[in-house]
């Protein structure tokens, strides 16, 4: 089997269908196909010229409009990224990545624009909002690729946006720029693992969108994800009790039982985005 077939059939299951030839025959799609998060890093250090030009090549993503609405901080500061894990306790993890990066959705420059050249700035929707966070988050898939495409771990945080008014302090981020994911890098402690992705008659819809067997495509999917990496701890068993088979679905449904980042609506609107 060839490489590819065999890192899809992992992510997606056995009865995944062959690629054709042409896929097998480039390094980026067996990579693509391969990939993982990473959290444990070497300790070498990162050439911050590296870092630089990764971020070159994550802004040679597509932008919406060619508007190019996304920035990206990095942390290079000892004091700043001590501070910035101090504002998301719980994330030690963070303290072994050689770099840490983030990505920000930024609408002000368009704002400016029009303010600096006169014609009025007349979209003043929900659509500045998600354009920009598209934007931001291309980039960063696009950091990721590049990056792990030279053997660099990445893992994205979005764990920054619990806090986000602090982590917008700390950064100076301006109005109409706010943090939409961090991310962890470096050169990878550990191998990793494939982590399974649903099905793919559950996720990719033709002609039409279709719901057709979903419960069933999970339950499936639970039993075959618990096989190869079963969750080391159950979530919130005082509240739900201890689940005599725990799967994806049913941590995900927990996760989902507490309110996350409510507050996340009225930051964005603090920060001058009309969401309406
Ligand atoms: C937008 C985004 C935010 C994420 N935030 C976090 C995070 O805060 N903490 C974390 O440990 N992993 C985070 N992750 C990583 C996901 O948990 C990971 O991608 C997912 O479990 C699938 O694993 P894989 O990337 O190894 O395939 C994030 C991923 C994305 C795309």
């Amino acid at each position: 089997m060839s490489q590819i077939d065999d890192a899809l059939k992992q992510r997606f299951g056995p009865d995944t269908p062959s690629t054709p030839d042409i896929l097998g025959q480039y390094e980026f799609p067996v990579q693509l196909a391969s990939r993982r998060s990473h959290r444990q890093f070497k300790p070498d250090p990162l050439d911050p010229e590296l870092v630089h030009s990764l971020c070159a090549l994550a802004m040679c993503a597509p932008a919406k409009s060619d508007l190019q609405q996304r920035d990206i901080v990095i942390v290079e500061d000892p004091d700043q990224r001590a501070k910035l894990l101090e504002i998301i306790p719980g994330n030690a993890w963070m303290e072994t990545a050689p770099a840490f990066l983030v990505f920000c959705a930024n609408n002000r420059r368009q704002r400016q624009l029009n303010e600096w050249r006169g014609p009025p700035f007349v979209n003043d929707h929900l659509d500045a909002f998600f354009n920009a966070s598209v934007d931001a988050g291309i980039a960063l898939a696009t950091f990721m690729m590049a990056a792990e495409s030279v053997g660099l771990g990445c893992c994205p945080v979005s764990a920054i946006r619990n806090e986000s008014q602090k982590v917008s302090d700390l950064l100076g981020l301006p109005d109409h720029v706010f943090a939409v994911v961090g991310m962890a890098l470096g050169w990878p402690e550990q191998e990793g693992w494939i982590s399974m992705r649903l099905p793919l008659a559950a996720t990719v819809h033709t002609n039409r969108f279709s719901e057709e067997g979903l419960s069933d495509r999970i339950d499936a999917y639970d039993q075959a994800r618990a096989k190869v990496h079963s969750y080391s701890s159950q979530r919130n068993v005082e509240e739900f009790g201890q689940a005599e088979f725990y799967g994806w679905s049913e941590d995900k449904a927990r996760q989902y039982a507490h309110p996350d980042r409510a507050d996340f609506g009225d930051f964005i609107r603090a920060k001058g985005f009309n969401l309406s």
